[in-house]
């Protein structure tokens, strides 16, 4: 059955997850522009380790929502709208999983170890060393910049409904909102 609401559960993964890809981003651009250091190295680390995490909320977010489902857009969209809307979420949910695997993979590949959070080694077993894992990271790069973009529109387009529509899409996604 289709829910009318988000559970909770499916608000706060996708809160944490907005949090730390606004972190990632600015770690990601610091760390690839410093010059080499301590600080640089401690960027790289919790960019690793922040978008492992990412990776894990991402899966639990999608059995979340291969098992309730999402409640169905706002009344009135145009179709073109309703289109862009589940598109863009689909694109979301995939970039969310793929850009962390190309990242844990391409550094697994280059520049092993992966530890997340300077304790638990997650390396995956890739060879091929550094030109295959440059050749991943390169990807990586693209889809995370892809990624920003369509947060960009997403975040846009949330502001549209709330502000100019006026409907319930955005306070149905915050905290004990409801019904949109
Ligand atoms: C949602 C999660 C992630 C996002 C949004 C993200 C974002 C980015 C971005 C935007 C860059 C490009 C920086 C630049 O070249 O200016 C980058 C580079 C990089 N990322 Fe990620 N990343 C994520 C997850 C990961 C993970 C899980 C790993 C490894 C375990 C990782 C490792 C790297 C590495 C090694 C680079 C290369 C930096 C360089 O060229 O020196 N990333 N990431
Ligand atoms: C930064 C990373 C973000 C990602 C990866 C992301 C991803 C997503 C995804 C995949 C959905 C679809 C949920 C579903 O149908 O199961 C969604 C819904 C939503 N997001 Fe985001 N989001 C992000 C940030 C934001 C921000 C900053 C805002 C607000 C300013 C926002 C507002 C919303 C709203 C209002 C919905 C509900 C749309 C609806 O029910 O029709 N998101 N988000």
């Amino acid at each position: 059955m289709t829910p009318r609401r988000y559970a909770p559960s499916q608000k706060v993964l996708h809160w944490i997850i907005a949090i730390l890809i606004f972190a990632l981003v600015p770690i990601a651009l610091a760390m690839a522009n410093l010059p080499d250091g301590g600080l640089k190295n401690a960027l790289y680390e919790w960019h690793k380790s922040f978008g492992l995490t990412v990776l894990a909320l991402a899966l639990a977010r999608l059995l979340v929502r291969a098992s309730r489902g999402a409640p169905p857009l706002v009344d009135g969209l145009p179709a073109w709208q309703r289109r862009a809307a589940r598109t863009s979420h689909l694109a979301l949910y995939a970039l969310i999983v793929l850009v962390p695997i190309l990242g844990w993979a391409g550094t697994s590949a280059c520049c092993a170890p992966v530890m997340l959070y300077f304790t638990l080694p997650l390396t995956l077993p890739i060879s091929g060393g550094m030109p295959v894992g440059e050749a991943i990271l390169k990807v990586h790069q693209v889809a995370a910049f892809t990624l920003v973009a369509l947060v960009a529109l997403h975040v846009a387009a949330a502001l549209h409904h709330h502000l100019v529509r006026r409907d319930g899409t955005l306070r149905r996604m915050l905290p004990g909102g409801g019904e949109g």
